[in-house]
């Protein structure tokens, strides 16, 4: 493994290029390589073992084929399932983990009354249940988000915003906090506040990519190029039509501010 060697994104679509792009803020100069697994989306509803097996075979494919340096898992969900797995598997690079950021409200508004906004994978993993009453305030509702991270996947916009109203209406101005427990969620911000009113977001992906900077430094696995890293994006997906305008979007929610 190199120093120039890229660092590996993974999510079940390309949810998690919200938490690339924070990484790449932050650590400019170093290569990525995102895999999005559109061929297996969405892993919300699938089993443990389903998800450690595909998390296994892509990891492997990074480390093997790709030669990345260090994997992050840019999916609250399989992260939830799999890090443990993952890390027991391949000892010999870092894996980073997101898990939703509840923890991050509890130290900046730990009274205001808070919506948890999630897969149900992660909902009903063990990985939650801890964080979850870790950090418990009295005032926090769990939202399992069955089918939303599949309509951001496929930008159906119009079917997102209904999906927002009939589950979230009820609790227009009345939420303060909204932890963004799945990496898809950050990118219909604009449409949760609409249905919301004006709530303040928590996701996970700063925190991930300090790690990821923190780790980096501490192996001396930083890039020491000066100019800007590439970023290459594979999807999975069988369908060519599918990959190409995976890729098109991906590459336009990269440039975008
Ligand atoms: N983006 C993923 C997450 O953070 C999963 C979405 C899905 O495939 O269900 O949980």
């Amino acid at each position: 493994m190199k120093n120039s060697s890229p660092v590996g994104f993974l999510d079940s679509g390309i949810g998690g290029i919200t938490v690339l792009k924070k990484s790449v803020k932050l650590l400019p100069n170093e290569n990525y390589f995102f895999f999005s697994d559109s061929l297996n989306n969405p892993y919300g509803d699938k089993t443990d073992k389903e998800i450690i097996n595909r998390c296994s075979e892509i990891t492997r494919y990074m480390i093997s084929d790709k030669k990345c340096k260090a994997v992050v898992i840019a999916c609250n969900t399989a992260s939830a399932k799999a890090v443990r797995s993952l890390r027991a598997e391949f000892k010999n690079i870092p894996i980073i983990a997101i898990e939703p950021a509840y923890k991050v409200v509890h130290d900046k508004n730990p009274q205001g009354k808070t919506l948890i906004m999630a897969t149900k994978g992660t909902i009903s993993s063990e990985k939650f249940r801890r964080l979850y009453y870790s950090y418990y305030n009295h005032n926090t509702v769990i939202h399992s988000c069955v089918g939303l991270a599949d309509l951001i996947e496929q930008d159906r916009k119009s079917e997102i915003i209904s999906y927002l109203n009939s589950n979230f209406a009820r609790y227009k101005n009345q939420i303060e906090n909204v932890v963004l427990g799945c990496t898809h969620y950050p990118l219909i911000k604009e449409e949760i506040r609409q249905t919301l009113g004006n709530v303040q977001f928590f996701d996970g992906a700063e925190g991930v990519s300090k790690r990821l900077k923190y780790i980096l430094e501490k192996d001396n696995m930083l890039n020491p190029q000066t100019n800007n890293g590439e970023i290459e994006f594979f999807d999975s997906s069988a369908d060519e039509k599918t990959k190409e305008l995976k890729k098109e979007r991906f590459y336009q929610i990269l440039n975008k501010d």
